[in-house]
């Protein structure tokens, strides 16, 4: 047995420092990611119906795929973890689920009536259980059914003591089972690390499984794979379970009003998006007017995040008008020069463009 947790070890230090590398590149090139998309819609804007422009645009946004899932992997992504029921949310994946199986593919879903809750981050689940479905899906090339199972589980002290990252105890567990082509052991020992496929060129690009580990680590469960070649494989993934009565009152972090002003149409839906997927409610303004107009109304906005160079008027002017109106308000200025900001008015918030969803959503909350 000790060899076996010894082993176990070697590959969690190994998914640890490929993990680093992993992130810390993604990282970086997120951030160029970021700066060659944004100039590149901003040349868009002059000239829309430029192909070349726009096959630019594609690969950034594939590049930027791509690095989302390392740094999934690298456990770099913002989570909001909520108490949550996973077969709640396996349910409403149905419809999502279908468009993957093809012809000769079945979906059974296996839901335990009564079943714990378990904290967690709901975006992160249903990628887990997209990519289980399309990897079973993939191993099952001439169809067969693909089983999700949803339910309670005990964690045993003898499990628990043979495989590191899991404590005795209640869980719930989410397993994705398939009759296809299995793996064998040297295959299973790989399928965590990132790029490892075994599909052809273009088919796969072994990030699937990279991203489930970071995810379900992140979210502090665990994973466990059965499998053997001609008989199907089992991926268990087991949730701490966590007592209804107290956690079930915890206050998502985000839910505050943010008012989002800016004049440029994509940046202002990349960032009401963003912070629509952590929880707020988001109103949006493309100009010095319709922002009064809103903040008029009073729908309770607790922070204002705004260009600073808006098209007929100086950010700065519209912050006073605002604080007019609301002298509490907190404002999160967004600009791409730093010389739009005169240093006696530095007292407020600031974020440089291009800045990544990470860092826009932790000043979000820093300053709430
Ligand atoms: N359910 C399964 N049955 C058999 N083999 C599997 C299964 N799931 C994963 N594998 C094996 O593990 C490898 C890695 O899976 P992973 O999801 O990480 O990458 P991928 O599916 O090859 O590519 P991607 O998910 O990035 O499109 C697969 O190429 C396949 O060999
Ligand atoms: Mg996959």
């Amino acid at each position: 047995q000790r060899m076996v947790l010894e082993e176990q070890l070697r590959q969690a230090q190994k998914m640890e420092a490929i993990g680093q590398l992993a992130g810390g590149v993604a990282h970086d090139f997120n951030n160029l990611l970021m700066v060659i998309s944004s100039y590149t819609e901003l040349l868009l804007r002059n000239s829309r119906e430029n192909e070349d422009l726009r096959a630019i645009r594609g690969a950034a946004q594939r590049g930027a795929d791509l690095t989302q899932k390392l740094l999934a992997f690298a456990r770099r992504k913002v989570i909001e973890p909520r108490v949550l029921d996973l077969g709640e949310i396996v349910e409403d994946m149905r419809m999502l689920l279908k468009p993957v199986l093809e012809t000769g593919h079945g979906l059974v879903m296996d839901i335990a009536p009564a079943r714990g809750q378990v904290r967690a981050d709901r975006g992160g689940i249903e990628q887990i259980v997209m990519n289980l479905a399309v990897n079973a899906r993939d191993a099952m090339p001439t169809g067969g059914t693909i089983k999700i199972i949803v339910r309670d589980i005990e964690v045993g002290d003898d499990y628990a003591r043979a495989n590191v990252g899991v404590m005795p105890g209640p869980h719930v567990a989410l397993v994705v089972a398939d009759t296809g082509v299995g793996m064998d052991a040297a295959t299973v020992a790989r399928v965590f690390e990132p790029f490892f496929t075994t599909k052809d060129v273009g088919k796969g690009t072994g990030l699937g499984l990279s991203t489930v580990l970071g995810i379900v680590q992140q979210n502090g469960a665990h994973i466990h794979i059965d499998s053997s070649p001609g008989l199907g494989t089992t991926i268990a993934i087991y949730f701490p379970r966590c007592a209804p009565s107290r956690d079930a009152v915890v206050v998502p972090s985000g839910r505050a009003t943010i008012l989002v002003i800016e004049d440029d149409d994509v940046l202002r839906s990349a960032v009401r998006r963003v912070l629509e997927e952590h929880g707020y409610q988001v109103l949006v303004a493309s100009d010095a007017s319709s922002a009064l107009a809103i903040c008029e109304s009073g729908t309770g906005i607790e922070l204002v995040v705004s260009d600073i160079m808006l098209e007929r008027t100086n950010g700065m002017e519209l912050a006073k008008a605002l604080r007019a109106q609301r002298p509490d308000l907190r404002v999160l200025w967004m600009s791409g020069q730093a010389g739009d900001l005169r240093a006696n008015e530095v007292s407020t918030a600031f974020l440089r463009k291009p800045f990544t969803a990470e860092v826009l959503v932790d000043r979000v909350r820093s300053l709430l």
